[in-house]
């Protein structure tokens, strides 16, 4: 036998008994997010280096440190994607799909980041992004907001989560604060660490989201953003504020909020879960008016924002609990000879008169208790018992098996009927045990 092949570090398999809670996610985040007119797009995990390093920016981590890049057998570089917005944004540009129209969309799928593996924080991690593109706001900033807001009410988890918004104003009011910024840290240089005075060079902006503790005193001093505001960035802003107080979203103005990547115009914001640590932002975007022109597209505003989701399945987790997959309708015990032959057949005719029920048929034999046993276990309301004795007097038995109740028996020609009606008074003998 040889030695078990090892996953790869942080990058996780999920299992059937998680999957409950994954789907309840991506239920509700699907419903949601098509009451609120987006579309499903679906775009390649690869794509080209370049796309990555002209959108996120080369001086981000992404970027310079995080990256899955690799070359293919043509000689070409190309990087596994560490999020979204960068190839929807190349899909909309390959598909001649701007050119003055609007668009809704949101994908899901994995992404991929060399970063250190911890709690909350994978090498592949699934994101829900979702991106407005050609409005230029403030109210689809606030429509995506309330849409956020809604879908952890929905799920259960509103509680707790905070909103941090901030406005990063335009690349020129942006490079008038960074002059000041940069003054200052040089003036505390002695006290920056090794990773900020990297930073100071290349994307001081980034310094104010250090999250080393000894960095908090100097960051707490800097100049703000939202002092250097231009009036336009301003009043988007204020307006942003106004339209979330009239829907009743409640947020915190968060002057360091920077984000990671490079292509945040404007507004960007942050939901962040009640616990400590690096690993707490749960959904995180921001406005990104300028990138699709730098991508080789007609200048067209955008904002969006992405959802971590092992984060949020996680959240769900500890606030509701696990949610499990739908159990089987109906469990079939299959018992002799002539009944092992015949039950394939029966049960396939019913799946065709019922393609809605789900149907668990014994396979591979047992004796009847150790069969009833995994009836039990399933979670179905009800088993159907093929036996040749059955058979023979062409009928089927029935037995309800989360409330006590006989068995009983339906001729095979109508058991599509009786398994409905044997159904419904489980369900029914259930409910009145339950209450
Ligand atoms: P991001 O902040 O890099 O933004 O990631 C969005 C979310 O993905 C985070 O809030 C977090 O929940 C989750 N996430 C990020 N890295 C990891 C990781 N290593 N492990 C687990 N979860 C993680 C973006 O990706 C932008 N594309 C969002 C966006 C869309 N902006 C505009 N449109």
């Amino acid at each position: 036998m040889g030695e078990p092949i090892q996953p790869i570090k942080g990058m996780n398999d999920v299992l059937p008994e998680e999957i409950g809670t994954w789907q309840y996610f991506e239920a509700c985040t699907r419903e949601l997010l098509a009451a609120y007119g987006y579309e499903e797009i679906r775009v390649p995990i690869v794509e080209h280096t370049e796309l990555f390093k002209r959108a996120i920016g080369e001086h981000t981590d992404v970027v310079g440190k995080e990256m899955y890049t690799f070359t293919d057998r043509g000689g070409e570089s190309l990087t596994l994607r560490p999020e979204a917005t960068a190839g929807i944004v190349r899909a909309l540009i390959s598909n001649g799909l701007l050119r003055g129209q609007r668009h809704k969309l949101w994908c899901l799928g994995p992404m991929f980041r060399h970063e250190a593996p911890q709690a909350g924080r994978y090498r592949q991690f699934w994101q829900v992004d979702v991106e407005a593109v050609g409005w230029p706001g403030p109210d689809v900033d606030a429509e995506l907001i309330a849409l956020g807001t809604r879908l952890w009410e929905r799920l259960g988890i509103a509680s707790g989560l905070r909103l941090e918004i901030n406005s990063l104003g335009t690349p020129e009011s942006r490079r008038a604060y960074r002059e000041r910024l940069v003054e200052y840290l040089l003036a505390h240089e002695a006290r920056l660490d090794a990773d900020s005075r990297r930073r100071l060079t290349v994307n001081p902006l980034r310094v104010l989201d250090s999250k080393n503790p000894q960095m908090l005193e100097i960051i707490a001093g800097a100049p703000l953003l939202s002092e250097h505001l231009d009036p336009e960035s301003r009043a988007h802003f204020d307006a942003l504020c106004d339209r979330l107080r009239a829907v009743g979203v409640s947020y915190e103005v968060n002057p360091r909020l920077v984000r990671g990547l490079d292509y945040y115009h404007r507004t960007v914001f942050e939901w962040i879960m009640p616990v400590s640590g690096a690993q707490n932002a749960v959904c995180s975007g921001g406005r990104y008016d300028g990138l699709i022109a730098q991508l080789g597209g007609e200048s067209t505003p955008a904002i969006g924002f992405a959802m971590g989701v092992e984060r949020l399945v996680a959240r769900v987790l500890a606030v509701r609990g696990a949610v499990r997959a739908a159990p089987p309708d109906v469990y079939v015990v299959v018992s002799g000879a002539r009944a092992e032959a015949q039950a394939l057949e029966l049960i396939e005719r019913l799946r065709s008169e019922r393609p809605r029920l789900r149907f668990e048929l014994n396979l591979g034999g047992g004796n009847f208790k150790a069969q009833f046993r995994r009836a039990d276990k399933s979670g179905a309301p009800l088993a159907l018992i093929i036996g040749d004795d059955e058979l023979a007097r062409g009928v089927v038995a029935m037995k309800p098996l989360r409330a006590e109740s006989v068995q009983s028996e339906c001729p095979i020609a109508a058991l599509a009927a009786g398994v409905d009606a044997a159904l419904a008074a489980a369900t029914r003998v259930h409910r009145a045990a339950a209450s």
